[in-house]
């Protein structure tokens, strides 16, 4: 797809008539002031560990809806706690047990949430354009949060994951990030890859496989490696990425041991990084395939600090939309 169309695509998917995000269904084509404010709005919302949770009621009187089509722990989890922390009423739908295994059309579950007040559609699905063709048919005032889509989309992830960074390594302009693994399956890689463009990261390593890297037209500008102990030297930042087992045949999948031993993330492969590079995972890990345990619990590991601040750029997110399309309710 072009830039013109995906420009069009994004302006038509998640923008309301004045401009301001609606939806958020791709960090594609946000300007650097757009991710800045969310990020600063997230980083409002930060709490050490040990302190009480930020709390607000900027979603008061409003319902966030979780649909889960496909598994998620930290992704569902922190939607609802930030959802919770900022006075709104939770529904967690169990897509297992809902109608759409009966037969019942995704519209149909949306168009039912809609008629009982759900204002805001947190959406996880394996199909890709979902969340787009959803928010062409809700209400003038349902938002949709896409909150992973297929290989291709997982926003507040990629937010999660620069803010992570700006806490650790300040300007963007000054650093080396590299992504290790599956590229080519992880729509992670692609929400980080579309920030870090935006926020304008001096440098972006892909590093994997070859066959596990994406196509040669996608992240333009970043620096390809198929050696890790090469594409680790005097990187700033090192994230690594799981194997996309449930994207792939299994006539793909590598043997767990080898991988380890060519991509793994180990200590002594750190050692090639800057001395105090970061380490990150979006998780779920698989400790001994992508990222050795010693690594994961290690001391450059800012992987828990992740998952805290996922709660906090949900809530910043999840704020932001709200007030967007109260403000476009009130022009209407
Ligand atoms: C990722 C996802 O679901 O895309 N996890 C997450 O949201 N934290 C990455 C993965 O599944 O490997």
């Amino acid at each position: 797809m072009s830039n013109r169309q995906t420009e069009g695509l994004e302006q038509t998917s998640q923008r309301g008539p004045d401009g301001s995000l609606r939806h958020l269904i791709t960090l594609e084509g946000l300007s650097r002031e757009e991710l800045t404010d969310l990020l600063d709005l997230s980083q409002f919302y930060v709490r050490q560990p040990g302190e009480l949770p930020a709390r607000d009621q900027s979603l008061a009187g409003h319902t966030v809806a979780n649909l889960f089509f496909e598994p998620s722990t930290r992704t569902r989890v922190s939607f609802e706690l930030a959802a919770r922390r900022l006075g709104a009423d939770v529904v967690n739908l169990d897509m297992h047990s809902s109608s759409r295994v009966k037969g019942e059309t995704v519209l149909d579950t949306i168009y039912t949430l809609q008629a009982m007040h759900a204002d805001v559609l947190v959406m996880r699905d394996a199909e890709p354009g979902l969340p787009t063709f959803v928010a062409g048919h809700v209400q003038p005032h349902v938002s949709i949060l896409n909150a992973g889509e297929a290989h291709l989309s997982h926003p507040t992830q990629g937010l999660l994951d620069a803010l992570t960074i700006r806490q650790h390594k300040g300007e963007f302009g000054n650093l080396s990030v590299l992504l290790v693994g599956d590229l080519a399956h992880s729509r992670v890689a692609r929400s980080a890859w579309h920030a870090l463009s935006a926020l304008g990261t001096g440098e972006v390593r892909i590093a994997g496989p070859e066959h596990l890297l994406p196509a040669a037209n996608e992240f333009p500008g970043a620096v390809r490696f198929t050696d890790l102990n090469k594409a680790m030297k005097g990187a700033d930042v090192i994230m690594g990425l799981r194997i996309q087992t449930e994207r792939m045949s299994a006539a793909h999948i590598p043997d767990n041991a080898a991988y380890c031993r060519e991509f793994g993330i180990t200590a002594e492969r750190l050692k090639l990084a800057k001395p105090d590079a970061i380490v990150m995972h979006p998780g779920p890990m698989n400790r001994g395939v992508e990222i050795t345990g010693d690594v994961a619990d290690g001391p450059q590991s800012v992987i828990q600090a992740q998952v805290t601040n996922g709660v906090a750029v949900r809530m910043a997110v999840l704020a932001t939309i709200v007030r967007n399309a109260q403000a476009q309710r009130k022009y209407s």
